[in-house]
């Protein structure tokens, strides 16, 4: 059995094949062919946090192959009256074919994996997010071809998305150029680890130079609201707009996990502009997400 907690829980070539088979998908949902492999099979998906994108790629997948998602909030669950993450982890495992988890403690997600008996899949946590990543990386594919040698800049906050860019650098074997302000820089732990793949620097522009793919993000993460203001000052300077996109290559793209705060991390006529990838990202996300929990459930 395997989890999907971080991305390198996969081999480079079962990410390579997820990938591979999502473009296929993508084509058979778009000619209206049917594909229930997953008939009699239910999802849990636990969150603790909002989500459209990852709810809805996730549930709407479910029903396209064939089974069923259920969604607990942990309104709807015991474990927001206090129910123990490893009984309740027992318990739901027992009943289902494999959980989703959208929660504030990485930690949790892996007590989940040591207690329920099926696999369970990171649907973004305080440190990754690996099912976008997949997204990333197929979206870059289907548009500019393989990633590998690439120059990718990641823009902004040291959150859960730029590690787990900083994951896929070493796996998918691209450059990564990270500019965050002094002080949001991503955890010290994965910087000594992945060293090897990235460059850090205060600079946005030199983090650009002739990137092929830029992406951002929020600046105020979920949970990190109540630092808004305080973000919104220490992040000027790190906007991509036309600009900052300029010192990239002629051909680069830009993508964004969303959801996007235009005119904060992204002008508007970045985001919408013909440089932006951000919808086929977003859409994407139901494809790859199917193709994951063939590999993983089928
Ligand atoms: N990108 C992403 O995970 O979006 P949601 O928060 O809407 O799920
Ligand atoms: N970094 C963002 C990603 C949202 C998909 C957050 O954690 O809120």
């Amino acid at each position: 059995m395997k989890h999907f907690i971080n991305l390198g829980d996969l081999s480079k070539n079962d990410l390579n094949q997820i990938i591979d088979n999502a473009i296929i998908l993508k084509k058979e949902y778009k000619s209206g062919r049917i594909n229930t492999v997953l008939k009699n099979k239910t999802l849990a998906m636990i969150f603790d946090k909002p989500s459209t994108r990852t709810r809805v790629s996730f549930e709407a997948g479910m029903t396209q192959l064939g089974g069923h998602a259920l969604f607990l909030s942990e309104r709807d669950i015991q474990i927001g009256r206090g129910e123990s993450i490893i009984d309740t982890a027992i318990v739901i495992g027992s009943m289902v074919d494999g959980i989703i988890m959208r929660v504030s403690s990485h930690d949790n997600i892996n007590t989940f994996s040591q207690n329920a008996n099926v696999p369970i899949i990171n649907a973004l946590s305080n440190e990754s997010h690996p099912c976008q990543l997949l997204a990333d990386i197929m979206t870059y594919k289907e548009n500019k071809g393989s990633i590998q040698g690439k120059i990718v800049a990641w823009i902004g906050d040291g959150n859960n998305m730029c590690q787990t860019y900083m994951q896929a650098a070493s796996i998918f074997g691209f450059k990564l150029n990270i500019a965050t302000p002094k002080g949001y820089e991503p955890n010290p732990s994965f910087v000594t680890q992945y060293f090897d793949h990235i460059k850090l620097c205060t600079d946005a522009k030199e983090a650009c130079k002739n990137a092929d793919l830029v992406a951002t993000d929020v600046w105020s993460s979920m949970g990190k609201e109540y630092e808004q203001t305080k973000r919104k000052l220490a992040f000027k300077g790190f906007q991509v707009n036309r600009n900052l996109m300029k010192q990239a290559d002629a051909g680069a793209v830009f993508m964004h996990c969303l959801p996007a705060h235009r005119d904060e991390e992204v002008s508007s006529n970045v985001i919408d502009g013909a440089q932006s990838l951000v919808w086929s990202e977003a859409e994407n996300r139901l494809h790859v997400q199917k193709a994951l929990l063939l590999h993983l459930l089928a």
